[in-house]
């Protein structure tokens, strides 16, 4: 297990180390996520508990008590490494459900009611079974972005970060990529296959899909949907010297027009890489906000009236109150658990 992100412990240290992060808020707010905050530090070691927040977590959250940020594929492999006893999940709930999966004796906590995502909403384990029996022994790749069960009907599973990869690693020339219609078409393009996306129902007669090609599914992230390639021109109008990031999520044409694509932690580490001053950064907005307290000389240009509902449910005080009542726990079917963490399992020995 990698050191984890150290903060000060008392609550005037926590003050000054969020004052230095976000100087732009109010110094009455910063001192009350302050106090907020060291009470969850205190419970995470009274109770034996790892927070994984991802890097689309609010600001003041996201630099005050996460032992460890990262993007779906970082946080999933740490989850499958901690001893801790509880893994409170500053994410959405397939995040949740996926370190359940590879956790079933941990609590795993999950600072939200609901926390979805509208990939994961889009597809059920019966719209598998159908694609399955319509495509026989096609191999079926799952985003993670899916919940426990239809994680359980598919093969492996894949992020964001290593999707083409996943895709590559199969042996076989046609494969079921689901749910996200935009990855797929971008991994499509990556992996030099041709992609279809076939009607299910009718008469559900199997199907010969050729060879190199990639069945999707049209299900997309009600976020990075939004951004349009007249935004990065826009952009570029204003600051020709601006680079622009795309999450894989984004339509094709937002991904071919932009000069990065990648996972949240690819993005990330591209900023603090290149030496620009000004970047577009088309992904929930948090993220530029974490970055630019970071690196306060960049100028990070996003767009904030695109947010995420459900990673925004996740705060400061419902994650005190999750561990202060161990509230909100997350469980998975055993039976399911089981097949699904095959999927993931295979995921992860990927490097
Ligand atoms: P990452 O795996 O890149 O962190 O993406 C997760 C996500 O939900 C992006 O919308
Ligand atoms: Fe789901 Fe999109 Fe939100 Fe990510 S940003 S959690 S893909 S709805």
């Amino acid at each position: 297990m990698p050191e984890p992100i150290t903060v000060p412990r008392t609550v005037d240290g926590l003050f000054a180390h969020l004052k230095e992060k976000l100087p732009t808020l109010p110094e009455d707010e910063v001192w009350q996520k302050a106090e907020i905050a060291q009470q969850i530090n205190e419970l995470k070691e009274e109770k034996n508990a790892v927070i994984l927040g991802h890097n689309y977590m609010e600001p003041a959250l996201f630099h005050s008590i996460p032992d460890y940020t990262g993007d779906s594929l970082g946080l999933s492999r740490l989850a499958a490494q901690t001893e801790r006893d509880v893994i409170v999940f500053c994410g959405v709930r397939f995040m949740a459900e996926t370190a359940k999966i590879l956790n079933p004796e941990k609590t795993v906590l999950l600072p939200a009611d609901k926390a979805g995502c509208s990939l994961a909403e889009s597809i059920t384990a019966d719209d598998v079974r159908q694609l399955k029996a319509r495509f026989p022994g096609v191999p079926v790749v799952t985003y993670i972005n899916t919940y426990a069960d239809v994680k359980a009907e598919t093969d492996i599973c894949c992020t964001s970060s290593n999707a083409a990869a996943v895709v590559n690693s199969l042996d076989s020339d046609t494969v079921i990529f689901l749910p996200d219609e935009y990855l797929a078409q971008n991994v499509a393009k990556e992996t030099g296959k041709q992609i279809l996306f076939p009607s299910v129902g009718g008469d559900g007669a199997p199907v010969d899909a050729g060879d190199d090609a990639m069945i999707g599914w049209k299900g997309r992230c009600e976020v990075h949907d939004q951004f349009m390639v007249g935004d990065i021109e826009t952009a570029r109008a204003q600051h020709p010297d601006v680079l622009v990031l795309a999450h894989p999520e984004c339509r094709p044409d937002v991904v071919d027009a932009a000069d990065f694509a990648g996972s949240t932690s690819a993005m990330i580490d591209y900023v603090a890489q290149s030496k620009a001053k000004r970047y577009l950064m088309l992904t929930e907005c948090s993220m530029g906000d974490n970055i630019m307290a970071e690196h306060p000389e960049k100028e990070l240009l996003r767009m904030c009236w695109v947010r995420c509902p459900h990673m925004n449910q996740i705060t400061l005080e419902d994650t005190l109150y999750g561990l202060q009542h161990m509230h909100q726990e997350i469980t998975v079917d055993e039976e399911i658990r089981v097949r699904a963490l095959r999927s993931v399992e295979r995921m992860l020995a990927i490097g």
